[in-house]
């Protein structure tokens, strides 16, 4: 059932479990991503950068989502917009029926990205529609936008991180309904060169100074090593990359009460390990399917697994009652169209 993060935060923020947000980019991903959910019974986020927007076009997108809405009733399902950067792209999706939307103007100085937040956040209000925005900076790339490197991020970590005063401030000038938090996680594969360690007294501080607001980890892959000695068994290289812990994804969701947590490298990892497997195995392979389908598998296991590590997993009848006696209300979009959910 399509509708706004709103229901699974609300459960999440005090719950002990996160919601999944993972990124989609095509049908093997996403149909990969939904049927381990449904499998799970869990809510999930199917988020989508605008790199995916210009890779797949959105319209192919859209009704790749549609289906999943009309295949798996049973699973919560809030479509969102990662990291968008202008208003103009917000509006974009708010036109294409996005339930919930990011703007990241973390890049920029602490004024403007208020502006630019504050922005977005009252015209997707107005459109019903809700927002998460991010204060501090993420190691590694981050769409355009390419971080510090690893063994810099680390070294200068304590100025990249929240600062709860700050957010605290951030949250009641903008109105935003979610924040991205800086505790230490980066984008991408190769997160930290030394050991994976994460700011959670930052986590602690900021529910603190902004109770009430829901919390949101990016850049929480955790890079397990067998998909990288598989990668590099056949054929890749990707020596040393290293993510953030599972047991640290889990103790943040479930001890300091983060409510959302960003998968996408992981993803990656998975369908790539694979096909490179098949490829190497049977180098006469050329049907797309034989190595689109184990790939496709291969994202159902490690959905499964990052399900299980972020407590989720059935948690989806409680979210839809929950949505069901809130009122269900949907964005603006779903008055005047046809409704896919
Ligand atoms: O945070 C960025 C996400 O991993 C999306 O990556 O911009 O390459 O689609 P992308
Ligand atoms: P990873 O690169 O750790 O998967 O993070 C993804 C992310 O934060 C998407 O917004
Ligand atoms: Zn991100």
């Amino acid at each position: 059932m399509l509708m706004s993060s709103k229901p699974m935060f609300d459960l999440a923020y005090d719950g002990g479990f996160g919601i999944g947000a993972f990124n989609v980019n095509n049908m093997e991903i996403t149909q990969g991503i939904i049927e381990a959910c449904a499998a799970e019974k869990s809510p999930c986020i199917l988020q989508i950068s605008k790199g995916a927007r210009s890779y797949a076009n959105m319209r192919f997108l859209r009704k790749i989502i549609e289906a999943c809405v009309e295949e798996y009733p049973e699973v919560p399902i809030c479509i969102h917009l990662d990291h968008g950067d202008t208003v103009d792209l917000v509006q974009q999706c708010i036109d294409d029926g996005f339930t919930s939307v990011m703007i990241d103007g973390s890049h920029h100085e602490y004024e403007e990205n208020v502006a630019l937040s504050k922005a977005a956040t009252d015209l997707a209000h107005a459109n019903g529609v809700v927002v998460e925005a991010e204060l501090g900076m993420l190691g590694g790339i981050e769409e355009d936008v390419v971080g510090l490197d690893a063994a810099e991020y680390e070294k200068n970590v304590e100025q990249f991180l929240t600062d709860p005063e700050q957010a605290k401030d951030f949250a009641e000038r903008t109105g935003i309904d979610s924040l991205a938090v800086a505790i230490g996680t980066s984008h991408g594969a190769f997160k930290f060169t030394s050991e994976a360690k994460l700011a959670f007294n930052r986590v602690e501080e900021i529910m603190k100074t902004c109770p009430g607001l829901p919390l949101v980890m990016h850049g929480s892959s955790s890079v397990p090593q067998e998909f990288i000695d598989l990668i590099n068994k056949y054929g890749g290289n990707m020596p040393n990359a290293k993510g953030v812990p599972e047991d640290q994804i889990a103790m943040a969701v479930r001890k300091y009460g983060v409510c959302k947590v960003n998968i996408d490298t992981d993803l990656r990892l998975a369908l790539t390990a694979k096909i490179r497997e098949v490829f190497a195995t049977n180098p006469a392979e050329f049907d797309p399917r034989k190595y689109l389908a184990p790939g496709r598998e291969a994202i159902v296991s490690m959905v499964k697994r990052k399900l299980d590590m972020l407590n989720s997993a059935g948690k989806a009848d409680e979210v839809i009652a929950k949505w069901e006696a809130d009122g269900k209300t949907m964005p603006a979009y779903y008055n005047k169209s046809a409704c896919c959910g």
